[in-house]
């Protein structure tokens, strides 16, 4: 399912130029022309480190194809030093995926950039991004060197990743509780090594927009040397990372670092929707955008969603359920005469589709293929013969099959299966009454064998399957959270349901679906038992951690 770079004819912005390389100018304001704010996103790389998100390598090459669909310009695939996994990831998001640079993260030793450089290195367009840190709490405490010998160790590492590829980032940790010169002499003398984008992260979130403006103007004016990109990273501990990265913009800054719906370590970090939407909602009267194809950021945001099982909270903007639900009488009244009375961007442009009903039961391989195509989705033949079989189970069972679900749908069947601990459902029945315990019987099937079906009872439906499930797999998973949510609306809406438990020092979720709830539960279940599995944790009992 691999998606190309197209936001230019769909948006009718270049994002770069078609020799592949960036435009390097900070142009000042007043300039007539639209001035292109590159989006770098790190939803892989700084979302992924973050609980509960963690995405298996499958999992990570869709969400970069979906990416590159989006049209971020540059993809942060992941942290290739960090593990075995992680450079492989990288690799081959650098292989399968077209269109944006694809960018590898590094600390400055030289170990951590070949690593990088060898992992991306596949890329059409490839990037090493650097980092050290820059406040005195974190050179002192965390680094235990001088500030001098951070610049010395600095230059020597953008010197070596610009032995092994022509484009490189550098970032100082904790810029916003730095001292301003000594980011100057820093920022100024990896410049003049060779960095192309200098990145001025807050990673702590601890700036606001008014200082943040005056930082970053502030070292666009003294660190002066041609051809630079100035960059932020905004995390947001105080609600601030999208306020802190558009007041950057206004200063000077020409690539913002973003995830899908704000994920990242603690707060999140800005939200790509949202600081998408902010620069195009403004875009006439600013001058500046983005090269963001809108339409695509539901999708990336809902697929994102059904890998992880993690929601976006109802009101968050843009992709949140409420985002462009009007509720009250006088708004409802408002948009119905002109829907310009209470809407300043139309769901449309975001990719949510007004128009509800897609299919039914008598659709025909050729209207859900077409279907698929629309969303964004091309299966090869197998697949899209799997997702058909579904497509009608499911059909007979709802009315009226929506975008959401075919969705659901997809993601179901493109879950990679982990050989050796590929337990599927193949029936369930539960018997309850108020008086007794409610007793499950359970049928599994592992990896295409023959079926075992074991009984149990427990507290409630739910509880008494998952226990006759644990006395078959001899898998025990605490979970920590059990989440429900209807994909669609009515009541014979699909549930999706996501579970999470935290092993081996990682939160892992598994995720279900089906009209049926207890059904969704144990699917999400076993999806748990087989992403621990592929996470080597084969324990035969795994108890989650305090
Ligand atoms: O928050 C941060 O400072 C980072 C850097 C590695 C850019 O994630
Ligand atoms: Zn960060």
């Amino acid at each position: 399912m691999n998606r190309t770079h197209e936001e230019s004819s769909r948006t009718g912005i270049d994002p770069h130029r078609r020799d592949g390389t960036f435009e390097r100018s900070n142009r000042p304001k007043g300039d007539t022309m639209t001035d292109h704010v590159r989006i770098f996103d790190t939803t892989l790389r700084d979302g992924e480190q973050s609980p509960g998100f963690s995405m298996n390598i499958d999992e990570k090459i869709r969400m970069a194809s979906q990416l590159a669909r989006l049209g971020v310009d540059v993809i942060e695939a992941g942290f290739p030093i960090a593990s075995p996994g992680d450079f492989e990831a990288v690799r081959r998001i650098a292989t399968e995926v077209r269109g944006p640079v694809i960018a590898g993260l590094a600390r400055i030793t030289e170990k951590d950039i070949d690593r990088a450089a060898d992992a991306v290195e596949p890329a059409q367009r490839r990037r090493i991004h650097t980092f050290s840190s820059g406040s005195d709490i974190h050179l002192e405490h965390m680094m235990r060197i001088s500030r001098e010998e951070n610049i010395r160790r600095s230059v020597k590492a953008v010197v070596h990743a610009r032995s092994r590829v022509e484009d490189v980032e550098f970032s100082a940790q904790d810029t916003t509780r730095a001292d301003r010169d000594y980011l100057v002499d820093l920022y100024t003398a990896v410049a003049e090594a060779g960095a192309t984008t200098l990145n001025i992260p807050d990673t702590v979130g601890y700036t606001q927009p008014h200082e943040f403006e005056e930082l970053i103007a502030y070292l666009v004016a003294r660190v002066k040397v041609p051809g630079i990109v100035f960059s932020v990273h905004c995390h947001n501990d105080l609600g601030l990372a999208v306020a802190n990265s558009l007041a950057a913009v206004r200063a000077g800054a020409r690539q913002v670092e973003c995830t899908i719906n704000g994920i990242g370590e603690r707060a999140g970090n800005c939200s790509l929707e949202e600081i998408a939407m902010a620069l195009r909602v403004h875009a006439k009267s600013s001058g500046i955008d983005t090269g963001i194809v809108s339409t695509e950021i539901w999708n990336t945001s809902r697929l994102l969603t059904s890998i992880t099982g993690v929601p976006v909270q109802p009101n968050k903007a843009i992709v949140g359920a409420n985002a462009f639900a009007h509720e009250s009488g006088i708004h409802q009244d408002g948009v119905l005469k002109a829907r310009a009375t209470y809407e300043i961007m139309t769901p449309e442009s975001v990719g949510r589709s007004s128009h509800k009903m897609v299919l039914g039961k008598h659709s025909g391989k050729h209207a859900l293929a077409d279907r698929l195509s629309a969303l964004g989705f091309e299966p090869t033949e197998t697949q899209l013969n799997a997702i058909f079989d579904k497509f009608k189970v499911l059909a007979d069972k709802k009315k009226e099959v929506f975008d959401e679900d075919l969705v659901a749908l997809v993601s179901e069947e493109t879950e990679s299966v982990e050989v050796g601990d590929d337990w599927q459902l193949v029936s369930y029945s539960v018997v309850s009454g108020s008086q007794a315990a409610p007793e499950a019987e359970v049928v599994l099937r592992r990896d295409g064998q023959d079926p075992v079906a074991a009984r149990a009872s427990g507290d409630g439906p739910v509880d008494a399957v998952l226990a006759a499930i644990r006395e078959l797999t001899g898998r025990t998973i605490d979970i920590d959270t059990y989440q429900l949510k209807a994909i669609t609306g009515g009541t014979d809406a699909q549930g999706e349901v996501a579970v999470s438990a935290r092993l081996g020092g990682r939160t892992l979720t598994g995720q279900g679906r089906s009209t049926d709830i207890i059904e969704a539960s144990a699917k999400a279940y076993l999806a748990l038992i087989r992403r621990a599995a592929a996470n080597s944790m084969s324990n035969l009992v795994m108890r989650s951690e305090p």
